[in-house]
Formats: structure tokens, C-alpha cells, sequence
């Protein structure tokens, strides 16, 4: 196949940006996206020039790293898909593709299609984890959790931090990353000792670098684990159960 990438070129965050245009004439249609790219840069190191930065660690859609722009929707074409999962077989023959970072003014870019996405882990800094001294490794059997809860906090678990669903958002917001982590963590059996104080903090940081929902929904679309927007409704319920309760809870 015969594909022409316009690709959003930026040597570091501090450079102006601008597209270049690159013909690929030997990609086949079973080819990820990141694939694709790595055929390019082949190319392009054969050449001498600088080869494209992008993110990607696992590239079978579990660890999050990835996150390229795929002709506007963050991710790529189909939904509920991370970047290293999105196949060349979803183009025409000599379709014209154009990839850039993903947008948000809490993703400074870094170089090329490579985005700091740390905002998301400071959020988790402050609230995203379990702080209570655990010790060690309880029992599975120790702390029973009914089956149905299990289900449930796993389903919010499933978040892989790719920060598609603020790139998708038109206010940036990261509501359902900060929802999933509340579901999750505040419904496992010690995760619910600090549930008030997760929700307080986190959503503080929360709002202090990204930006209100907008109701939009086009976050979970772009979501590769289909994280569902009752995270997003959860946001609120939370912050607003954690005033109304005792502080240590
Ligand atoms: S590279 Fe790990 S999710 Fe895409």
C-alpha cells in the first residue's frame, strides 16, 4: 500500500511545530499505526535524518504509553482502541493520513508526537493509590470482597492511563481518569479507609491543571478500556459523600 503521512515535526517543547510530509510505499494492510511509523523511520535513519519520536512500550494496549492523533481523534479511527493497536488496514490505498501529539494544554509537547502526560501522575501522587500501611501480603481470603464489588472495581482498574480521554475532551478535562481511579480504589476493601481524603485530593490536583467537564462524552469513545461515564457522574459524588462525612473517611 501507498500511504502519504503529514506528521507533526517539533524538535523540543520550546520549538514552533510544523508538518512534514512523508510517502510510504511498501506498507501492508496488517501493519499497527506504530508499525507504520517504524517503517518510516527505518527510512529516514537510512537517510541521516531524524527519525519520528513517538510513545509505545507494550504495543498490545496494556501499558498506556502510547497516544498519537490520529486525523483528529486521539488514538486513531476506531474507538475504544489504543495507538498501537490501530491497524493500517482501517486506510485506502493511498489515503492521506495526518498524525500529531496528542492536543490538551496539559500535555506540553516534548518532541515530535511525544507528549508529557505527567499531570495525569500527579494526580495519582496525590491521590491515586492506597496509603495505609498494609504490611505484607494479606491472604486472598482474608478480606473477603463480594463478587459483584470485585467485578466492578476491576472494571475501573482497567484504566491504562493513556490520558486519550483528556486529548479527546474539548475543555481537557480528565474526569473519567480521575473517576475510574475513585471507583476503583474507593471500592476495594482498604481502599474505602481513605475514600473521603482520595476524593479531596485528587480531585484538588485535578482541577488545577486540567479543565472543567464538559459533558461531551467523546472521552470514554476514545477510552481503550471502555471506561464507562459513570466515572465522570462519580467525580462529583465523591468530592460531595467526602464533605457531608466524617474527615477520616
Ligand atoms: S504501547 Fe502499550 S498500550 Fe500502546
Amino acid at each position: 500500500m501507498k500511504l502519504t503521512l503529514q506528521i507533526w515535526r517539533q524538535s523540543d517543547s520550546a520549538a514552533d511545530g510544523h508538518y512534514e510530509i512523508y510517502t510510504v510505499d511498501d506498507a501492508t494492510p496488517e501493519m499497527s499505526l506504530l508499525e507504520l511509523l517504524d517503517r518510516l523511520n527505518d527510512r529516514l535513519v537510512t537517510e541521516g535524518l531524524d527519525p519520528v519520536a513517538f510513545d509505545s512500550d507494550c504495543r498490545e494496549g496494556v501499558c498506556g504509553s502510547c497516544g498519537i492523533t490520529v486525523d483528529g481523534r486521539p488514538h486513531g479511527p476506531l474507538s475504544n482502541t489504543p495507538s498501537c493497536r490501530q491497524h493500517v488496514r482501517s486506510f485506502a490505498e493511498g489515503a492521506h493520513i495526518r498524525l500529531e501529539p496528542f492536543r490538551s494544554a496539559a500535555y506540553p509537547v516534548v518532541r515530535d508526537l511525544v507528549v508529557d502526560r505527567s499531570a495525569l501522575d500527579r494526580m495519582i501522587t496525590v491521590g491515586g493509590h492506597i496509603a495505609v500501611d498494609a504490611g505484607t501480603a494479606a491472604d486472598a481470603d482474608a478480606e473477603p470482597l463480594p463478587h459483584d464489588d470485585a467485578e466492578y472495581a476491576l472494571d475501573f482498574a482497567a484504566c491504562i492511563g493513556c490520558g486519550a480521554c483528556v486529548a479527546a475532551c474539548p475543555n481537557g478535562a480528565a474526569h473519567l481518569f480521575a473517576g475510574a481511579k475513585l471507583l476503583h480504589l474507593g471500592t476495594v476493601t482498604r481502599g474505602k479507609l481513605e475514600r473521603g481524603r482520595r476524593a479531596q485530593s485528587l480531585v484538588g490536583q485535578m482541577e488545577q491543571e486540567f479543565g472543567p467537564c464538559s459533558s461531551y462524552g467523546e472521552c470514554s469513545q476514545a477510552c481503550p478500556e471502555s471506561i464507562p461515564l459513570t466515572a465522570v457522574a462519580a467525580v462529583n459524588r465523591e468530592v460531595v459523600r467526602a464533605r457531608v462525612r466524617r474527615p477520616k473517611n
